[in-house]
């Protein structure tokens, strides 16, 4: 088992070029298989989700090459339909490739999917969209299996915006026959950039970004070359990571018009931003401020993927600290961690009461899901001493070279 180990108390100031979204090169790479050609996707961060994508790719019958950040999909001989399970059980995005491959073949068999252990994690939702689409499916022995002789738009509406249902919808919809709107849809910057990327490859969707989009068929799609936008949930981590330590950083290749609800808790926990079209500049106080009351929503509200590393945030603030977890049920496996540090926080059900220390400790602590991990991280660049954390895998399923960023800015972090 992988290990990260930091010696806490330096000051994280410096400069990061952002990475590419893990949330949207996923779909997008997915995506590429619903035209007959060579697609090229640029700024693809190196995580070990983009590699499982690109695993999915080769399986099905692509060629892939990967040349630094960009991504090379040929897609001329694609022959199978198939996810096997071991791919689907790693992976729970794999299921976006549900609505992809069925758009291209008419049928594809994937195997229920797996993914982070923060909740139940259904996909009940894709499936009634998909049936409403004219797909048949088939739920046999742990597999899915559907069949459509010809995908058919219609009046879609998601009981939850659900991210994933959104974009396997968009992508079953994109070449079916007539127009498909999907009402209550998820307005998550990611999905924009899922739109912008089917629109580019001549696909007819709008309202990405709103919560109806509109998706007329079109016949054929062509391979294009793509630029992936930056991580927002990377970039709150490094700025959380920079406002624990009180440090000062500057982040580029960035898009604060995505990160709101974010900035605004930062701001509110005192820190000074600056920001501007694709960069932001954080200057932090000796000591945060608690937050009143965190709730995680969908987009454009509080993302849930921050909760965690905010929370490290809030164990060592001035104060008392509130979060309500509402997207996934399971997201506070990190607050037993942080215990072991020496935060002070009490779980009641969705809720988490986090009152804040004077300082916290390092300690042997273990990541069991990739953002709760990345909360680790930001928690032990503040502990006095040194923390090992365990379970660098799920890190590394959405943080490209971690330690290499983190040290470039001053951490003292290496790989055990
Ligand atoms: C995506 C993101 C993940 C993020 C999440 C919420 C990717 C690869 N992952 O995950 O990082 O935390 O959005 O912003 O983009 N639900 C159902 N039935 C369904 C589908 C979802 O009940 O068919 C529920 C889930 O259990 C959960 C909620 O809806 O409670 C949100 O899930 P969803 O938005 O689908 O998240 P993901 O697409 O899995």
């Amino acid at each position: 088992m992988g290990k990260l180990v930091i010696d806490g108390g330096e000051r994280i100031s410096g400069e990061i070029c952002v990475q590419g979204a893990k949330n949207a090169v996923l779909p997008i790479l997915a995506a590429t298989v619903m035209a007959d050609g060579i697609s090229v996707i640029q700024n693809c961060p190196k995580l070990r989700d983009v590699d499982k994508t690109t695993l999915v790719l080769e399986r099905l019958g692509s060629k892939v090459v990967r040349d630094g950040n960009t991504v090379t999909v040929d897609t001329r001989d694609m022959y199978d339909c198939e996810i096997c399970e071991d791919l689907m059980r790693e992976m729970r995005s794999s299921i976006i490739f549900l609505g992809a491959i069925i758009s291209r073949c008419k049928k594809a068999v994937v195997s229920m999917p797996g993914g982070c252990p923060i909740g139940l994690r259904p996909i009940d939702l894709h499936l009634k969209a998909l049936r409403q689409m004219g797909v048949e499916i088939r739920e046999e022995h742990g597999y899915i299996k559907c069949y459509a002789s010809k995908l058919t738009g219609g009046n879609i509406h998601l009981d939850f915006p659900s991210v994933g249902a959104t974009e396997n919808i968009m992508l079953a919809a994109v070449c079916a026959d007539g127009t498909t709107t999907i009402s209550n849809a998820a307005r998550e910057p990611e999905i924009v950039d899922l739109g912008n990327f089917l629109n580019k490859m001549g696909a007819r969707v709008s309202g990405v970004g709103t919560s109806v989009i509109t998706i007329e068929g079109v016949k054929k799609l062509q391979s294009v070359e793509y630029t992936i936008m930056p991580d927002r949930i990377v970039a709150a981590t490094y700025l959380a990571a920079s406002a624990i330590t009180g440090g000062e950083i500057c982040l580029t290749k960035v898009n604060p018009q995505d990160m709101g609800a974010m900035l605004h808790v930062l701001s509110e926990m005192g820190v000074r931003l600056r920001c501007e079209k694709d960069r932001i500049t954080q200057l932090a106080p000796k000591r945060l401020k608690s937050i009143h009351t965190v709730r995680t929503m969908p987009y454009p509200g509080f993302p849930t993927d921050i909760q965690s590393p905010f929370m490290s945030l809030a164990a060592m603030a001035k104060g008392t600290s509130v979060f309500i977890e509402n997207i996934f049920e399971n997201r506070f496996q990190h607050v037993d961690e942080l215990t072991r540090m020496g935060a002070d926080i009490k779980v009641e059900g969705r809720s988490a009461v986090v009152r804040g220390v004077n300082s916290l400790e390092g300690a042997n602590v273990v990541a069991r899901e990739l953002r709760g991990g990345a909360a680790l991280v930001v928690a032990a660049l503040a502990a006095s001493g040194t923390t090992v954390i365990t379970g660098t895998e799920f890190i590394d399923r959405g943080y490209e070279n971690i330690e290499k960023y983190l040290s470039d800015c001053g951490a003292k972090i290496r790989r055990g």
